[in-house]
């Protein structure tokens, strides 16, 4: 990992107390999925291509209508002012600084309004499923009246155990408690799957809201083309940071599946491992469009607010321009990992 960066995540180390940072870089399980992650990101090779011509180069990138300056969000990650006082706000100021966008948590510690002023309008809301229909639109109403147009619906986290107790002052202060599940036979299927959504819902969902919408926590190629073909307007495809189910796949081994499988028709977009700007190359390689960063800006907020956020999304800013010189790459969309074409015919000089 950059020095830069690496010194970031050792402020947030020794900023924060133990509890805290244990929720942070937690994984599930044994932590297969999070090693997975990275040992799936190690694995790609990135090809130098010298003497290409690169000079005038960038990394904007368009996205449901709007032109971001690299491909790098913020993930939506929950209760921020444990990591800061300033918590949601400091991040959304550093991706709206740094030309980019953050993706803003229903479980967010301030309030939902004010996390978008910070961002001058332009942040995207996370969804979770509010144990039903009418809580979840009552949520749905708010996010649009905060000036939400793109929403993310995590799919992936349906059972929300309480890993840690929070302390006073950091709370989800935009939405009620959790519903309490039922209890049957099953806590698992007579109680919390009994309040979870299904494709159902994800259809009802699409038919209530008018912007562009993403499912997140996507790992199967069927699962891709359900979502395209029920109108998801793009795809996240993550594990999680491997803080779900412990098993699952690298996002980086889905995400050519996936793209094969809707890639064509709508963005692909990844998460889970990301620690660099050669990781985001890697995955944008594989057919992601773009790609969110979770625990590496955490880092920065911890370290040192706005400031640290964005000072972690340039570090990866940096290295993913460096690492598409050094690749030969102008654009984003010179990123390929096709290998050495068989009619190669050579450029005119
Ligand atoms: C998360 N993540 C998450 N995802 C989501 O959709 N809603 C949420 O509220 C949260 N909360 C959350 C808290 C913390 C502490 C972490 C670390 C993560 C998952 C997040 O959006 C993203 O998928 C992963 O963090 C990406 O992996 P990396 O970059 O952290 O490896």
């Amino acid at each position: 990992m950059n020095a830069a960066l690496a010194s970031l995540r050792a402020g947030a180390e020794r900023r924060l107390p133990a509890a805290v940072l244990n929720y942070l870089e937690g994984a599930a399980g044994d932590g297969l999925s999070a090693r997975a992650n990275r040992a799936a990101f190690d694995r790609i090779p990135i090809v130098p291509r010298p003497l290409a011509a690169v000079a005038g180069g960038d990394t904007r990138v368009t996205l449901f209508g709007r032109t971001y300056q690299h491909p790098l969000l913020l993930a939506p990650v929950a209760y921020q002012r444990l990591f800061h006082p300033d918590g949601e706000c400091a991040g959304a100021l550093a991706a709206q600084a740094q030309g980019g966008a953050m993706v803003v948590s229903t479980l967010a510690s301030l309030p939902w309004k004010e996390i978008q002023a910070a961002h001058d309008g332009g942040a995207w809301f996370q969804l979770y499923w509010q144990g039903g229909r009418a809580a979840t639109s009552e949520v749905l109403a708010r996010a649009r009246a905060d000036g939400f147009s793109v929403l993310v619906f995590t799919v992936d986290a349906p059972v929300k155990e309480a890993t840690f107790a929070l302390p006073p002052g950091v709370a989800a202060v935009n939405v009620r408690e959790q519903v309490a599940p039922p209890t049957g036979a099953s806590a698992v299927f007579d109680g919390w799957m009994a309040i979870a959504p299904t494709w159902e819902d994800f259809a009802w969902l699409r038919a209530r809201w008018d912007g562009p919408l993403i499912l997140k926590g996507i790992l199967h190629p069927d699962d891709a083309r359900c979502a395209v073909a029920l109108g998801a307007d793009g795809i996240v495809v993550s594990n999680h940071g491997g803080r779900v189910l412990d098993g699952a796949p690298a996002s980086l081994d889905a995400l050519p599946g996936i793209v094969a499988a809707v890639g064509a028709r709508v963005p692909v977009l990844l998460d889970s491992g990301v620690r660099s700007g050669a990781d985001a190359f890697r995955a944008l390689a594989l057919g992601a469009t773009a790609v969110l960063i979770g625990r590496p800006y955490v880092w920065g907020l911890a370290s040192d607010g706005a400031r640290g956020v964005a000072q972690a999304i340039r570090i990866l800013r940096d290295e993913l321009e460096m690492t598409m010189a050094l690749a030969g790459c102008r654009r984003l969309t010179d990123i390929h990992a096709a290998p050495a074409a068989e009619d190669f015919t050579p450029p005119p000089v």
